[in-house]
């Protein structure tokens, strides 16, 4: 999740601004940016103060793009009004400001929380307190907790629970399916299953599928909001939030959150907010974000995948066959066939499918991550230093290095599924090891921490369609990959529109796959 607190900050005066343009012309020297030499570059907007600003707006992660194109350089600054914002794009210098201590996401994630989730001023004020000497702040605290509550044990639960989720569903298939749109089908399965995982059996939109939309109306509507766009404008992202937190507040209300079957990271974000005095009407509210962040890249990045695999018949062959060296079939008299696939053993035995998973993400991440600089900080790439200035904010364009052919060679805009296999010997000298400029998942305190879970979810689901159906489009040819377009500020990976949101398609079970039972168990389990 990253969120622009430009946006913010100054959409209401950009009208204002555009009309000021020519009376700022007359106080140039007032406005003028104050640039020391060791910061990156000035890049200077067309339209003098607010260029930059209006290009952002308009054409979100793309600007970014734009510009690095035009200017290829490591890092410049976009004068906006008499402040600055400092690019990042080079991947050695993405990794310092990543790991820098003095870069922080908390001011963004509580601007944000104020404009996404209308909380009360009572909140607010905890949310942005200060910790003490005897305790943490609240988003110390969280993020102190949040990393360990998504791994081991925990993990697996979130794992079994959701992907228990996704067998019941391909399961329902008897002998096909037609689906009218491939993305919001998997969308309505996706969703319900990771929520289950989350929420246990209380989660109010297994009770009331109507929420499922409802979500991604709110999802739909995070720019609008972020931006402050009054309700009468953008009305469905408001009344998806309204029912979605309706449904939470009464789930919180209840406590249905300290039950067994509910994931360790619910609990353990409800606690943190309970134990700062924050009411569970309030936590309701705020929890909205948590389901969102848990769907709204995860969901679109299964539906690129499965795209991909299904648009290319030779590495559909492949991907296949890896899958079912860590497929088991038992069949017991009449019952019908028990298909387990060990979901632990995608990373062990199915290097080309993870290969296609990652290169799937490089392709649809436009993520543009945003800081505020605590104190002057530098950053480096072993040959150059940048100086980054107090107050400022920076944006580190994690999509520009994922598009940029230093990074990966002269195939950089082509979908190369095997990218990503690990490189033969002799190989390793190859400088574009791809890792490198790679960081769909964010990096350094902040690191996603729902990654692990992301990967099981997809790839789990993504496996049993691929391995036990043919998919074609509904007039019964090669589905094509949608064009992949670049994404808001507020996203991580882009999601089909148009004709990717409207392609149908048709799954048949694959002959001698038809009478079978899909389970997900590891070996281990
Ligand atoms: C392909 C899927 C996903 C992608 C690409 C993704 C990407 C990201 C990124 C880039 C960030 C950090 C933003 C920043 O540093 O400014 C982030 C944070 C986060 N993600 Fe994910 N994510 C995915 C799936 C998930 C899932 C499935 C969950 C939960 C079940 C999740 C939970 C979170 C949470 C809670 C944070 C906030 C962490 C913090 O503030 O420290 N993510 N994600
Ligand atoms: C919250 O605080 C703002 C000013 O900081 C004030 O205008 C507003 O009325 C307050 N809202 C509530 C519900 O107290
Ligand atoms: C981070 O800020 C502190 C001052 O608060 C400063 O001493 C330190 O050098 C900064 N770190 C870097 C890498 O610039």
């Amino acid at each position: 999740m990253s969120f622009s607190i430009l946006l913010n900050d100054y959409t209401p005066f950009l009208i204002l601004a555009i009309a000021a343009v020519y009376l700022a012309q007359l106080c140039r020297r007032r406005l003028a940016v104050h640039l020391t030499p060791y910061e990156p570059p000035l890049l200077k907007p067309t339209i003098p103060y607010i260029g930059h600003l209006i290009g952002i707006a308009r054409k979100q992660t793309s600007y970014l793009d734009k510009l690095n194109a035009k200017y290829p350089v490591p890092a410049f600054t976009l004068p906006i009004f008499n402040g600055k914002m400092y690019i990042i794009n080079s991947p050695l210098l993405i990794q310092s400001a990543l790991r820098s201590k003095n870069l922080s996401y908390d001011p963004f994630i509580q601007d944000s929380s104020e404009k996404l989730f209308g909380l009360s001023n009572e909140t607010m004020q905890i949310l942005r307190a200060p910790g003490t000497p005897e305790k943490l702040d609240l988003m110390s605290e969280f993020n102190r907790e949040m990393h360990g509550s998504m791994l081991g044990e925990h993990l697996q639960k979130m794992n079994q629970v959701a992907l228990a989720d996704v067998a019941a569903s391909i399961n329902g298939i008897v002998d096909r399916l037609e689906v009218k749109s491939l993305y919001l089908w998997i969308r309505s399965v996706m969703t319900i299953a990771t929520t289950d995982s989350l929420l246990g059996s209380h989660n109010p939109l297994k009770t009331d599928p109507t929420l499922v939309d409802s979500l991604w109306d709110y999802e739909g509507g995070v720019t609008s909001l972020l931006m402050g766009t009054p309700r009468y404008f953008a009305p469905i992202g408001y009344e998806g939030r309204a029912a979605v937190q309706a449904a939470l507040i009464k789930y919180y209300g209840a406590k249905h959150d300290s039950e067994p079957d509910v994931a360790c990271i619910t609990k353990m974000r409800a606690n943190v907010f309970r134990k700062y005095g924050i009411t569970d009407e309030e936590t309701a509210k705020l929890e909205i974000g948590f389901l969102h962040v848990a769907v709204s890249n995860a969901i679109p990045t299964c539906f690129w995948l499965l795209a991909f695999i299904a648009a290319s018949p030779t590495l559909l062959t492949s991907i296949r066959e890896e899958l079912e060296s860590i497929t088991t079939i038992r069949i017991s008299g009449s019952e019908k066939g028990e298909t387990n696939i060990d979901h632990a053993k995608f990373l062990t035995h199915c290097p080309l499918f993870v290969s296609t998973y990652r290169e799937t993400i490089r392709l649809i991440s436009s993520l543009v991550i945003f800081r505020r600089v605590m104190a002057d900080t530098t950053i480096s790439d072993g040959k150059s230093s940048y100086l980054l200035k107090e107050g400022s904010d920076a944006a580190i364009a994690v999509g520009v290095s994922h598009m940029n052919p230093n990074n990966w060679g002269p195939n950089v805009a082509e979908f190369d599924p095997k990218r990503f296999l690990q490189p033969e010997k002799g190989e390793i000298g190859d400088d574009r090891v791809p890792k490198k400029a790679y960081f769909p998942f964010s990096g350094g305190k902040h690191l996603c921490p729902g990654m692990h879970f992301a990967f099981t979810e997809i790839l789990g689901t993504t496996a049993a369609l691929v391995l036990g159906f043919d998919i074609v489009g509904t007039d019964g040819n090669l589905l094509e990959v949608p064009k992949i377009g670049r994404s808001t500020m507020a996203e991580a990976v882009t999601k089909p529109e148009k004709e990717g949101l409207e392609m149908g398609a048709r799954f048949t079970r694959r002959k001698g796959w038809e009478d079978i039972v899909w389970k997900f168990k590891a070996e281990h389990e």
